[in-house]
């Protein structure tokens, strides 16, 4: 089976991430009409693309892509792409979409704290939900199966911070602190799932794209699980298709033990408290 890939920082990162590359962030150079998507893994990334996508292609505008792909993860140098994506990226035309799980302290400077007109969308979703989806994921990354990667030593691993990218709560706390600069929009899958037109709205808002309710409506339509699941499943890329797994809030019930799920809680309340950052877990 695959390794897991290397530890940079105290963070560990797919083995599709390579230290020339992180090093590589610190140079690369934002444009003014970016769209910039950033997220832990497994939080609404892909989700949160496509309502971008389908908002732009509303207005007009297309972002780059690669093949079927809108060019994938920064930081990541996919097996069936001939170069890392931030190389892609860096000929690639506008308006581009970036993704990444990048913190702020290693995504470059243009993302982290932008001084033009980028526009940042940060995603979040609840850390049990999150965890549930980032060990299935994982699994099949890793060519693993439950027995060689049990869920409980996942859970342990995620909840110390030692699994793929590190501790979730370091990740969202670091971008939350973006919250005041009108730079960045903060996004929550629950309120996706709750309200998705809403949601496709407001992001419409924060893109400056003066769209109709009735397209709204239609892209919001678009993009329901069912909507994006045949197009997740029928990429050419081994990463978008295993994305598509349940798209549900609360699958967490079907995995935490009560023992698991006091750890999980305590910490949540330790890291979270009085931050204002909360999240709904069903
Ligand atoms: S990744 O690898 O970090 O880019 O993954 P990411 O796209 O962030 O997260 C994958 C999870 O998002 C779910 N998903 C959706 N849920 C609801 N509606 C829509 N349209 C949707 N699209 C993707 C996907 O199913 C993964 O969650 P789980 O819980 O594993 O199903």
């Amino acid at each position: 089976h695959k390794k897991p890939g290397i530890v940079h920082n105290g963070v560990l990162y797919p083995h599709l991430v390579t230290k020339e590359i992180l090093e590589a962030m610190k140079s690369f150079q934002t444009r003014d009409d970016d769209i910039v998507i950033v997220s832990f893994p497994k939080t609404g990334t892909n989700w949160t693309l496509e309502i971008v996508t389908q908002i732009l292609q509303a207005t007009g505008r297309s972002p780059a892509k690669s093949d079927d792909h809108i060019i994938g993860k920064l930081e990541f140098k996919y097996p069936e792409d001939p170069h890392p994506s931030y190389v892609l990226l860096e000929d690639a035309p506008s308006p581009r979409v970036i993704l990444t799980h990048l913190k702020p302290g290693t995504a470059p400077p243009g993302i982290a704290n932008p001084r033009g007109k980028e526009k940042i969308l940060v995603v979040m979703r609840n850390p049990k939900d999150t965890a549930v989806s980032h060990y299935h994921f994982i699994l099949k990354r890793r060519n693993l199966d439950a027995t060689q990667l049990p869920w409980p030593k996942y859970c342990q691993d995620a909840l110390a911070g030692k699994e793929s990218h590190g501790s979730f709560f370091d990740h969202v706390l670091a971008w939350w602190e973006k919250r005041d600069d009108p730079h960045f929009m903060f996004l929550k899958y629950e309120d996706m799932k709750k309200d998705i037109a809403s949601e496709v709205k407001r992001i419409a808002t924060f893109l400056e794209a003066d769209l109709d309710a009735a397209t709204i409506a239609g892209i919001a339509e678009k993009c329901t699980f069912e909507g994006m699941k045949a197009t997740l499943d029928n990429s050419r890329y081994e990463d978008r298709r295993v994305m598509a797994r349940k798209g549900v809030v609360g699958d967490w019930k079907n995995y935490f033990t009560e023992e698991q799920n006091q750890a999980f809680d305590a910490l949540y309340d330790e890291k979270l408290k009085g931050t204002g950052l909360d999240f709904e877990f069903e």
